[in-house]
């Protein structure tokens, strides 16, 4: 096995392992170690089902119960799907993942980590951008720094002011979805110990004690800085690629800039984290 640094500061491509067999264990413990320092894992050429994707991601953690379950799939409910090819009510395309964001922060203990595996992609497009929110946050102003230091982000499923609509949770997911966590604007990471930035542009409605007119702008300007290109890394995706993400220091993006008449779809699953502190 080998791991390759994907750009200078984001993303580290794994080579030579096949996740549908065996799996050494000083393996698992070097992707484990480079999926803490780099926040993005590429590991090429698989072609897993997903009961073996499933038997994957228990080599990094413990699979987080996602929350809109019309995107399960029927043979394997906890892998859900993300696809070009779902539409919204009025029949507009629904693109999963589209505008920033950090996977799922209205729940107490987000997800630490998101994987995706490809199985249709279009030729051309369809890139996934992350914005790594630890270099973000060391490149701020101290000024800035100490602003945010304290401050508490309200998280929601669905923030009123983000541009970007999620698809309508039914009944019973209502009921199992958090609504209005508190999480703090600077979290460290429970793994490396560095600081980042944590902002969700689609999930946060405020910042406790600050009104509107000062914790929006705020929150833009953040985000502005945040994903600035020198913080990005921009996947590019290869037949048989499998990518977990950091959502405890990075915001992503889908882009819907590819031809709709071809397939995008991957498979999608999560993992447990910690109480962001
Ligand atoms: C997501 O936000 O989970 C989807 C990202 C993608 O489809 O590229």
């Amino acid at each position: 096995m080998e791991i390759r640094p994907l750009s200078s500061h984001t993303g580290a491509e794994v080579l030579g392992i096949d996740f549908a067999g065996a799996v050494a264990p000083e393996d698992r413990d070097s992707m484990r170690r480079a999926f803490v320092e780099r926040s993005v894992l590429v590991v090429r050429n698989q072609a897993l089902t997903p009961a073996q994707l499933l038997e994957t991601v228990g080599l990094f953690g413990t699979v987080f119960p996602q929350h809109n379950t019309r995107f399960a799939l029927s043979e394997c409910p906890q892998i859900h799907y993300i696809s070009n090819e779902d539409r919204f009510p009025d029949g507009r395309r629904y693109i999963p993942g589209e505008g920033w964001h950090t996977d799922h922060s209205n729940a107490t203990r987000p997800p630490k980590a998101t994987v995706l595996h490809a199985v249709n992609l279009p030729d051309e497009g369809g890139d996934t951008q992350f914005a790594n929110l630890a270099a973000a946050y060391t490149a701020l102003p101290s000024a800035v720094r100490d602003r945010i230091a304290l401050l508490l982000g309200i998280h929601v499923y669905q923030s009123s002011h983000s541009t970007r609509k999620l698809m309508a949770l039914n009944e019973a997911d209502q009921e199992r979805v958090p609504n209005a966590v508190l999480h703090p604007l600077v979290r460290t990471h429970p793994e490396s110990g560095v600081p980042s930035i944590y902002i969700n542009p689609i999930r946060i409605e405020g910042i406790l004690g600050l009104d509107h007119k000062e914790a929006l702008p705020l929150l833009d300007d953040l985000l502005d800085h945040a994903t600035a290109e020198r913080f990005q890394y921009r996947h590019r995706w290869q037949p048989g690629d499998l990518v977990m993400w950091d959502n405890r220091c990075l915001l992503h993006k889908a882009n819907g800039d590819y031809d709709m008449n071809q397939r995008r779809y991957l498979y999608r699953v999560m993992l447990q984290g910690d109480v962001p502190r």
